[in-house]
């Protein structure tokens, strides 16, 4: 399959009193056309910072300390301000993991809609709140024109994700990176809306990473799993594997702390907390967390390794 988006050897920091604080660590992996991919981890893991670096939004003290991102064969990171304007919105759109805070508060649903066809498109503004309004409907909006005329803090939370769906959608982009779009959401509207991604999805021929913490948000919308912690890739599997046979300490952990359909299990959380950036353990960072750490743990960060067919893992219980 076509790869839409490779990164590779990615590092991420924090610039702390001179001190650049390594919040994602050679972090490297592809993405083929088409794929729905979930990006999971625990807070903190290093999610967001991953999906901002995709769009270039790192801001000072944060940096982007070295590596590649490839999209459609061109790199990112080595992109001049004008080539990104073009990719940010049209090839690749987000949706922040904080509705309230991205939606413009004095500004209407339908004009926060229609502004990216009147910013990248030659219509009228007339024609671009019509064509706010069709987006409305696609994401089931029911009263498009009371929705259209609205403020952010006059709409619930379901709306207002729908909204930022529709904004991220205007320019059909290749690309969507949704960023935690259910957690504001209580769990019946949240089935309603991963329903409505994966029909979008379908409907528009994305290629999406759903980031998430939560395991459960994953089986419904994805192919493929890639499980972060402490900015690094633990593993790298299909979905219907990972489900099947965790093969990282940290995703089993997860998948051991989440109840599973029809399955009547103790739950157990894993021991311990992310600590913050810079007070990971030397060499794997789940070490000071994980009951089969031995002593090459501490040694060097375990590097990410195909060990079955498309099948990845970072864990020295791998391998040679
Ligand atoms: N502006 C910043 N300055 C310093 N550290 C930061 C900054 N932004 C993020 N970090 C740190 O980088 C690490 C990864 O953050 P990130 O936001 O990517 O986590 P996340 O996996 O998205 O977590 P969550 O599930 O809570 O959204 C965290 O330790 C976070 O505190
Ligand atoms: S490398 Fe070691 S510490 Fe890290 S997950 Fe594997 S066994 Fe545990
Ligand atoms: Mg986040």
């Amino acid at each position: 399959m076509e790869n839409l988006l490779s990164v590779n050897n990615l590092r991420v920091g924090f610039d702390k009193e001179g001190k650049i604080l390594e919040a994602l660590k050679d972090v490297s992996f592809s993405i083929a056309k088409g794929e729905k991919v979930a990006l999971v981890g625990e807070s903190g893991s290093g999610k967001t910072l991953l999906a901002l670096s995709i769009l270039r939004l790192i801001e000072p003290p944060g940096k982007i300390i070295e590596g590649e991102i490839i999209y459609k064969g061109k790199d990112i990171l080595k992109m001049k301000e004008e080539e990104l304007r073009k990719i940010r919105g049209k090839e690749i759109s987000m949706i922040f993991q904080e509705p309230l805070s991205s939606l413009n508060p004095v500004l209407t649903i339908g004009y926060q809609v229609a502004e990216p066809f009147l910013i990248h498109t030659k219509t009228t503004k007339r024609e671009a709140i019509e064509k706010a309004k069709e987006l409305l409907k696609i994401v089931s909006i029911s009263d498009v024109d009371r929705v259209a005329n609205a403020y952010p803090h006059e709409l619930s939370g379901g709306m207002r994700q729908r909204a930022m769906i529709a904004m991220a959608l205007a320019l059909n982009p290749s690309l969507l990176l949704a960023d935690e779009p259910t957690t504001a959401l209580d769990v019946t509207l949240q089935a309603q809306f991963l329903n409505l991604l994966n029909d979008l999805v379908e409907k528009f021929s994305l290629t999406l990473i759903l980031i998430t913490h939560d395991f459960g948000v994953v089986s419904e919308t994805s192919d493929r799993v890639i499980v972060l912690y402490g900015g690094t890739i633990c593993e790298d599997s299909p979905k219907a594997e990972i489900f099947k046979k965790p093969l990282h300490p940290y995703t089993k952990g997860l998948l051991e702390s989440i109840p599973r359909r029809g399955e009547e299990k103790e739950l157990k959380p894993i021991k311990g907390q992310v600590p913050p950036i810079g007070k990971f353990p030397a060499g794997c960072p789940f070490r000071d967390r994980c009951q089969s750490a031995f002593e090459k743990c501490s040694e060097k960060l375990p590097p990410l390794k195909e060990i079955e067919n498309g099948r990845k893992v970072a864990c020295f219980l791998y391998g040679d």
